[in-house]
């Protein structure tokens, strides 16, 4: 453990007999005994002291050891009681995973009501020939019917380039410190029927890293069928959160979110200029999709994914 990180106690804590117990995001959490101990330690927590100095400062109040602090606090981490102040983040990324432990009860009127009209959308100037990128920009669309052809290898490589590729500098997106921490996996239909072929990008080229079957992915999106029907191949934007929020801390996760907008724009474009369907799926079961994905969430996670296919005319 750094002994200079900074705690930050997250969740709140009541005594009641013998025991503390501390309120979680939809669970609590009962430690017996040690009560003047956690009330010492928990009050200097507040994200700015570092373990180091809280902890000496707590066994000088209660003549505790300090050994028996830092396994206490290293319970308390584990149980996510307390985090480290850099790693609040994850607090946030976890309450808003699919599938949602708080959510808003809506109707369909409700969400059709939401629907933007499009007053701030501005009008595309007609004053002169649009360039090229600006008709690509214009036809950039959502679909959501495909036919269920496959696509070629070729157009699988070039699309996964567009999305997070190698340009003249760094990459085909821009990256907050030239960080990089999106990770790139693109799913392909297989030869065997009811499997998927799974990939990772790298330097040298999209590498296989498995097969999965048709039940696991759409498990991984929400047990929604209907949204995989007709794909040519699915290609998922997850992060490896430590490489951005080791120099940014929390705000790295806010950069790790922008830049999977612009890989995902990436995609939208590629896509309109070879008249191929996308459609950007944010709706997904996060731990379903990390584990087919082998990723260690919730430190590494998808952030968003693209369906793409033949689309149906
Ligand atoms: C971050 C993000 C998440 C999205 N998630 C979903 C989704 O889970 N399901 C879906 O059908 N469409 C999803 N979409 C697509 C939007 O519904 C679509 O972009 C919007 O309706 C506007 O339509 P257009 O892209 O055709 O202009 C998502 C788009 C974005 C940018």
């Amino acid at each position: 453990m750094d002994k200079k990180a900074r705690l930050f106690a997250a969740a709140y804590a009541f005594s009641q007999e013998e025991a503390t117990h501390f309120l979680l995001p939809g669970k609590e959490v009962t430690i017996e005994g040690a009560q003047e101990l956690l009330s010492s330690l928990l009050r200097q927590c507040d994200g700015y002291r570092t373990i180091e100095d809280i902890v000496t400062s707590t066994s000088k109040e209660t003549g505790y050891e300090e050994t028996d602090i830092w396994e206490l606090v290293d319970e308390l981490l584990v149980r996510q009681i307390l985090i480290e102040a850099t790693r609040y983040y994850l607090l946030f990324h976890v309450a808003s995973a699919n599938p949602m432990p708080f959510w808003h009860n809506l109707s369909e009127e409700q969400v059709l009501g939401m629907v933007t009209k499009g007053e701030y959308f501005l009008e595309q100037s007609c004053g002169s020939r649009p360039t090229s990128l600006e008709q690509l920009l214009a036809r950039r669309e959502s679909v959501r019917e495909f036919t269920g052809e496959f696509l070629s290898q070729e157009e699988i490589e070039r699309l996964a380039w567009a999305i997070y590729g190698k340009a003249v500098t760094f990459g085909t997106v821009p990256s907050g410190g030239a960080l990089y921490p999106l990770r790139l996996f693109v799913l392909t239909p297989s030869q065997e029927q009811g499997r998927w072929n799974c990939f990772q990008a790298r330097a040298e080229g999209l590498a296989p890293t498995g097969t999965i079957t048709h039940e696991t992915l759409v498990h991984g999106f929400l047990n929604d069928a209907n949204l995989l029907e007709g794909i040519g191949a699915v290609y998922v934007l997850a992060c490896d959160f430590l490489q951005t929020t080791q120099k940014y801390a929390n705000r790295g996760y806010r950069y790790a979110l922008l830049e999977a907008g612009h890989a995902a724009q990436n995609a939208y474009l590629w896509c309109a200029e070879q008249g191929i369907g996308v459609v950007e799926i944010g709706g997904f079961n996060d731990k379903a999709l990390s584990d087919l994905l082998l990723l260690s969430y919730p430190r590494e996670a998808p952030l968003t994914t693209l369906l793409v296919g033949r689309r149906k005319l």
